[in-house]
């Protein structure tokens, strides 16, 4: 279904060299569409491999993903990307804007590569995305000319641009100052009003107020 994450008995299981390192190890957990969730664990503890398979970067070493209702571990590489584009909006920690696109072209990329909305409204859409996060007026900034703050807010409206019904976002106030940090979860809980399902993993605690549900994870295992 449309914005929900299923996890069936998922292992991620790092290899380097000889050693193996378990990063999730048996993890079953279901997101329904439209939740508002926190995802926390101590550092280490799997959330960012849990987001990487949720959003089809990664796929598990054993088990199921099903995200809106699609098995991502039955696809192919190249068709798991494509469906990345149009399911799910990421927002990554360190922002991962491109450097040579301005903030337009950041949030405008997204349609292209998915093809939606149609190439007459792209323009229009994103400014309206850098307006929701306050950013129009730099829309013609390079990412090197913004600060840590405005770089999360276009990677905001660039994960929004799409329209996935999945937001999902990796400590997304990990760098920021507290008016930033207010700013990007106001955003999230207004991404969530819009209807989407989003899923972020934070150490903040003010962040972790904000969700309807927490699943908490230690060692690569969800607990109670
Ligand atoms: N590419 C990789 N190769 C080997 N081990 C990895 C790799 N990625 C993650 N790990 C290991 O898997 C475990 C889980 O990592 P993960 O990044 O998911 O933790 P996390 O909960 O996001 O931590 P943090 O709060 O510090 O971001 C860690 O012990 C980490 O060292
Ligand atoms: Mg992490």
């Amino acid at each position: 279904m449309t914005g929900s994450i299923v996890f069936e008995d998922v292992w991620k299981v790092y290899r380097q060299g000889r050693v193996e390192y378990p990063a999730l190890r048996g993890v079953s957990v279901e997101v329904r569409p439209g939740e508002l969730i926190a995802l926390l664990g101590p550092s280490g503890s799997g959330k960012t491999t849990f987001i990487y398979l949720a959003g089809g970067i990664e796929t598990p070493t054993r088990g199921r993903v099903v995200v809106n209702g699609h098995d991502i571990t039955r696809m192919g590489e190249g068709e798991r990307a494509r469906w990345r584009r149009r399911n799910v909006g990421i927002v990554f920690q360190f922002f991962h804007l491109i450097p040579s696109l301005t903030a337009l072209e950041n949030v405008m990329l997204p349609m292209i590569l998915a093809g939606h909305p149609p190439k007459p409204e792209r323009r229009r859409r994103a400014l309206e995305l850098l307006d929701l996060v306050g950013m129009r007026d730099k829309a013609d900034k390079f990412p090197s000319q913004l600060s840590g703050g405005e770089q999360q807010r276009v990677a905001i409206a660039r994960a929004l641009a799409a329209d996935p019904p999945l937001i999902l976002a990796d400590e997304p106030t990990a760098n920021l100052d507290t008016e930033n940090k207010r700013r990007v979860i106001d955003l999230l809980v207004e991404a969530n009003r819009m209807g989407k399902t989003v899923l972020y993993t934070t150490h903040d605690p003010e962040l972790a107020s904000k969700a309807q549900r927490v699943i908490k994870i230690v060692d690569g295992r969800i607990v109670d």
